[in-house]
């Protein structure tokens, strides 16, 4: 089989524990994410998704094992990889178009300043900003309005992966919906892959195409990868009326509530800790009873 466009690969992780041990956050953690894929991670506080995501992005080493993007270790953080943090980590004595076109004459240092500006309105267009507001300063946005800066920003450098950690956890619901709603509209028109940590579910059923689910830590693991078998395009108030909705989200809110404790803690014994794939798919006609006695029945998760 292929490798896959990235590779994690018996990803481990343990810091000073302050008492003069060691906590092992993960161990060889082994999972890839397809090109164009949108993959969120789900799991409680502190089980270590953002310490993944810093890895992914290069802005910090594991204690070993290796990520590798198109083939090639990841050693440091790169124009290739694109990061949006909760607290938008905006340039503040930038206007907002400023904010952009930074980072876009970095990317692509031979166009001329009229393309990178277009490029980066464009963009700043995509999530509903337009006109005189693109002059202002972050401190006269709203939060709203931020973190809309930093998503354009980081989609109009064209990143091959995008890294989001948590990017809506401070808005409001409304905010956040219509954030969601051109997140979504601004991936679809690319071939850019997504790595999305968040802590809402209907956020995360909404927009990924996998999610990968976290136990509890410390020696936490990736344990399962779960297929969101809903079709795109998605709306929010008809995605749950679609028979696989609930499925879907009952298994997750019964493996975050109960499953994610009771998998916690279970060393790697040097062994690959790969998620188990799981496929909730409601709409599939029922099978009928094997003619053969003897044939095997068919897995439900592989
Ligand atoms: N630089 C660090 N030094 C020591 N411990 C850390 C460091 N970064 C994270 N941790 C610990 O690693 C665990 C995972 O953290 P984190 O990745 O931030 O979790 P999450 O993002 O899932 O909430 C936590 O127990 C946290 O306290
Ligand atoms: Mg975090």
């Amino acid at each position: 089989m292929s490798k896959p466009f990235l590779s994690i690969e018996r990803l481990t992780q343990k810091f000073p524990d302050g008492q003069g041990g060691e906590l092992t956050v993960f161990e060889d953690a082994t999972f890839g994410i397809e090109k164009g894929e949108f993959v969120c991670i789900l799991g409680h506080s502190g089980c270590g998704k953002s310490t993944i995501m810093n890895i992914l992005a290069g802005l910090a080493e594991p204690t070993s094992g290796v990520v590798k993007m198109d083939g090639f270790e990841v050693s440091g953080p790169s124009l290739d990889r694109g990061v949006v943090f909760q607290n938008y980590s905006l340039l503040p004595w930038l206007s907002t178009l400023k904010n952009v076109t930074f980072g876009v004459r970095a990317r692509f240092p031979d166009w001329s300043k009229a393309k990178v500006e277009e490029h980066a309105r464009e963009y700043l267009a995509m999530v509903g900003l337009e006109g005189d507001v693109v002059h202002r300063k972050p401190s006269q946005l709203s939060g709203g309005m931020r973190q809309r800066v930093s998503i354009a920003r980081a989609f109009a450098n064209h990143p091959k992966l995008l890294l989001l950690d948590e990017p809506f956890g401070a808005l409001d619901a409304l905010t956040r919906g219509t954030i969601q709603d051109e997140l979504l509209k601004i991936w679809g028109g690319t071939e850019q892959t997504v790595f999305m940590i968040t802590h809402d579910i209907d956020e995360a059923i909404l927009l990924a195409d996998r999610i990968l689910l976290m136990t509890n830590g410390p020696l936490a693991r990736v344990a399962e990868s779960v297929e969101i078998t809903i079709p795109r395009p998605r709306n929010r108030t008809e995605i749950v009326d679609h028979p696989n909705y609930y499925a879907i989200r009952n298994h997750l809110v019964q493996f975050l509530g109960q499953r994610s404790k009771e998998l916690a803690g279970q060393p790697s014994g040097g062994a690959d800790q790969r998620p188990t794939a799981v496929s909730i798919d409601k709409t599939e006609p029922p099978e009928k009873a094997p003619e053969d006695p003897a044939a095997p029945l068919r897995a439900v998760n592989e």
